[in-house]
């Protein structure tokens, strides 16, 4: 069996249930914007979030969700996405898994415009229901979000980052709502319990794992279903680069620096700084922190009692960092 169906095994009714309700979570009066989420849903990722919430929750409560975790799994991934059509406008990207970008095919005024109604949509689902717990952590995540997208494009364009703020980079961007879906898992059903920041840390940790292999795979050529190689071209620093950079001599930083910041558009010589990042290791070094990572994600999950559930969150924990997508 492939990973992911073993991994969806103890939850494949709430998956396909979530799917229902995912695609009508969307919906609109308007016509172009129900012929772009019809577009958007029927070109699905991993839903990987999702899994997350639901896994969470049901290792923590024998097996049991209700309307509260559901919902919670459609606002995560309605944010989720919203923030994808707004990070392809951001990074100028024009594929997004494996089709065109919203921005390719709509323009940036209508990706903005879309992403915002998604936002709203999930925001609205919770406030709806009046599940004002769960709506607190996914806000806390959002505002993370923008805040980390705005830290990397302030970092990049001094091209002065340390190991330290990438990090602090990834864990706002990225890592949170990862965090977000395994707490929000846990508040669905035990909203008073501890579980909801051990499962937060536990979701942040996996999350900071998940965003350094994302990084990885932009410096290989597998196809992953959106460009690689565009991080430099965005003058994007992530921890191969750092890494590089501050384990060459003076000479060859020079270069780096030079090349980012005024050839950063120049095919032949993006190919160069990659070949040079991983001459000096940086690949190799970003593997071995996000091992550290999911390392520290499992420790976690070591304090709860064994259940089908738990050991399909520590393939997800594996899936995570050995995904070809
Ligand atoms: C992409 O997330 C954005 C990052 C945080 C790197 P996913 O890789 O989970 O995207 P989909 O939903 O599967 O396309
Ligand atoms: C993650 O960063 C984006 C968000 C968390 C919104 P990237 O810009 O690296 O994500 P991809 O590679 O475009 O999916
Ligand atoms: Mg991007
Ligand atoms: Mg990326």
């Amino acid at each position: 069996m492939k990973i992911v169906e073993q991994i969806k095994e103890p939850i494949g009714y709430e998956m396909e249930l979530f799917e229902q309700k995912f695609r009508l979570s969307m919906s609109s009066k308007v016509a172009l914007l129900n012929r772009i989420t019809h577009y958007i849903v029927n070109r699905k990722g991993k839903q990987m979030r999702p899994m997350f919430v639901f896994l969470t929750a049901k290792m923590l409560n024998n097996g049991e969700v209700g309307d509260r975790t559901y919902r919670g799994a459609s606002v995560i991934e309605l944010i989720h996405t919203a923030t994808l059509v707004h990070d392809d406008v951001v990074d100028d990207s024009n594929r997004r898994r494996g089709f065109f970008s919203i921005n390719a095919l709509w323009k940036n005024k209508i990706a903005v415009l879309i992403g915002d109604f998604l936002l709203s949509k999930g925001l609205l689902l919770s406030i709806d229901n009046n599940d004002f717990d769960l709506l607190k952590i996914i806000s806390v995540a959002v505002r993370e979000m923008s805040e980390g997208e705005l830290l990397q494009i302030e970092k990049a364009r001094k091209l002065d980052i340390t190991e330290e703020v990438y990090y602090e980079i990834i864990r706002q961007k990225t890592a949170t709502l990862i965090a977000a879906c395994c707490s929000l898992g846990a508040a669905s059903v035990k909203p008073e319990s501890t579980d909801v920041e051990t499962m937060r840390k536990f979701g942040e940790l996996i999350g900071m794992a998940f965003q350094i292999k994302d990084d990885l795979f932009d410096y290989g050529e597998e196809k992953i279903g959106k460009p690689t190689g565009i991080d430099i071209k965005e003058q994007k620093m992530t921890l191969p680069l750092i890494y590089a950079l501050n384990n060459c001599d003076k000479r060859e930083k020079k270069w780096l620096i030079n090349s980012i910041k005024n050839h950063n558009k120049d095919k032949k010589r993006v190919k160069e700084v990659i070949a040079f990042v991983k001459e000096k290791g940086g690949l190799d070094y970003a593997i071995t922190k996000m091992k550290t990572f999911q390392k520290e994600a499992l420790e976690i999950l070591k304090n709860y009692p064994e259940s089908e559930y738990k050991s399909s969150l520590e393939l997800m924990v594996n899936y995570v960092i050995d995904r070809k997508k």
